[in-house]
């Protein structure tokens, strides 16, 4: 169903990184740096149409897995990675930012994320500002179980909104009352948490009304944090089927264009301003560090069948290796099943499927692709000679700010955001 994994070379049974990743000798790690730890979680009552993620229905499970003893699967590989980084000889650091994600986090009970994050704390520490995120279904929750969460160290919850429109909702097939929405977020925040909306536009049969008034319902919540995703209809889903089929309609590329320029025209009337070009936030501390810190480059760990990873190298690199071919980290993934998962985990050997070792030029590529969707915007000098010559066209076209591109930095305007894609292929063309 979720799309195949990458190719890559073999990862060692005991989940070893390449030695060069660490100098071993004195090796620093940027006081910038952070790292993160991605769970996730991958179940669901049911598959939306639309969904390609790595995540399973109990039917669709099958034996040798279970939601049930998923913690404890996971908390394995939690385990195995500690000892991985310890063994890499990378300077140890406490974790900045965990995010649970899935699937449906919230399907399995609370008791269990917060075992795992007891499993994260117990690894590595847990810095004294961390930010914990858990995704949550509207109708997976209780008062309760976020209480039980905050309790526990969770900081912010990132609920699965999508629009307030029941025949959106039902397009899309979610299972949630959007009545119920004020009423999670009331109890998010009384439990000390962060809230998060994502809404989805461009659902077929969605009018400029209907995803006004998810953006309207969304914001009388009073929340500090939205995103918003243009929807896509991915190869494999149900509703790509439908698509073929002629059942739905796509929208035109101009009615996502308008939709998106509404979002942002009422997420900053309200006082949300965009920090990425899917993601609004009231102020610095309400944005997503974890995901930031992806965006910019960070290491992570990904827990859980399908996740990935990312450890970017402090050491030298391998001996003889050119300047444009000395790797700068290594990223690797996990296999997909939970069945799979669970049987390397429990014999002892690395879930990892594969792995890449990265080139200079390759980690520029990815660093520039990911970097310009912020408002921060990116280093023209992370960009190739041929990337940097295009900004001037780019500035022309209006797709980049010129003033910061005089400063040095490659920042998108309103009309680079719709068209991002396009942005990030001229300045990653070789
Ligand atoms: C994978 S879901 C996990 C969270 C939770 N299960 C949920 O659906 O609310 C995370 C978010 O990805 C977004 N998403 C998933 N599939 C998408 C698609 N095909 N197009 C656009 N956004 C999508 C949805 O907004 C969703 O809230
Ligand atoms: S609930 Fe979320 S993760 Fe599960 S199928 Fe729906 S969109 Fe995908």
């Amino acid at each position: 169903m979720s799309p195949a994994l990458p190719e890559g070379e073999p990862v060692p049974p005991d989940g070893s990184l390449p030695s060069w990743v660490a100098s071993g000798a004195g090796g620093t790690v940027p006081a910038t740096r952070g790292f993160g730890v991605y769970l996730h979680v991958p179940f669901c009552s049911v598959r939306c149409g639309y969904c390609d993620f790595n995540t399973y229905t109990a039917s669709e499970l099958g034996g040798g897995a279970s939601q049930a003893s998923y913690a404890s699967t996971a908390l394995r590989e939690i385990d195995l990675a500690a000892r991985v980084l310890h063994d890499a000889g990378l300077p140890e650091r406490p974790v900045s930012t965990v995010f649970v994600g899935g699937g449906t986090p919230t399907l399995l009970p609370a008791g269990d994320l917060v075992r795992l994050l007891g499993g994260v704390r117990d690894a590595w520490g847990l810095a004294p500002d961390a930010e914990v995120t858990t995704e949550a279904n509207p109708d997976s929750v209780t008062p309760e179980s976020l209480a039980e969460l905050a309790a526990a160290g969770f900081t912010r919850v990132s609920f699965g909104m999508q629009s307030a429109v029941p025949h959106v909702l039902a397009t899309l097939e979610r299972t949630h009352d959007p009545r119920r929405i004020p009423d999670v977020v009331r109890w998010a925040r009384d439990a000390g948490l962060q809230v998060s909306l994502d809404l989805i536009y461009g659902t077929p049969g969605e009018s400029l009304d209907d995803w006004r008034a998810s953006l309207e319902a969304a914001l009388a919540t009073g929340v500090d944090h939205v995103s918003a995703y243009a929807l896509v209809v991915e190869a494999g889903t149900k509703m790509a089927a439908q698509v073929r089929r002629g059942e739905v309609a796509l929208p035109s590329e101009d009615d996502q264009a308008t939709k998106y320029e509404l979002a942002d025209e009422l997420l900053t009337a309200a006082g949300l301003t965009w920090y990425e070009v899917s993601n609004w936030a009231r102020t610095d501390a309400d944005r997503c560090r974890h995901n930031l810190a992806y965006w910019r480059g960070d290491d992570w760990w990904g827990i859980g069948p399908g996740a990935h990873s990312y450890v970017a190298a402090t050491g030298a690199a391998p001996a003889g290796a050119s300047p444009e071919d000395a790797r700068v980290g290594v990223r690797w993934w996990n296999v997909k099943h939970p069945r799979r998962y669970a049987a390397l985990l429990e014999a002892g050997t690395s879930p990892a499927a594969g792995r890449e070792l990265l080139t200079r030029t390759e980690g520029r590529l990815e660093r520039a692709m990911l970097g310009v969707r912020l408002r921060e915007g990116l280093d023209l000098a992370v960009l190739s000679p041929a990337g940097r010559h295009a900004v001037a066209g780019l500035v022309a076209n209006g797709l980049l700010d010129g003033r910061a591109a005089v400063a040095g930095r490659a920042v998108l305007t309103l009309r680079g955001r719709l068209l991002a894609d396009t942005v990030v292929r001229t300045i990653t063309d070789e």
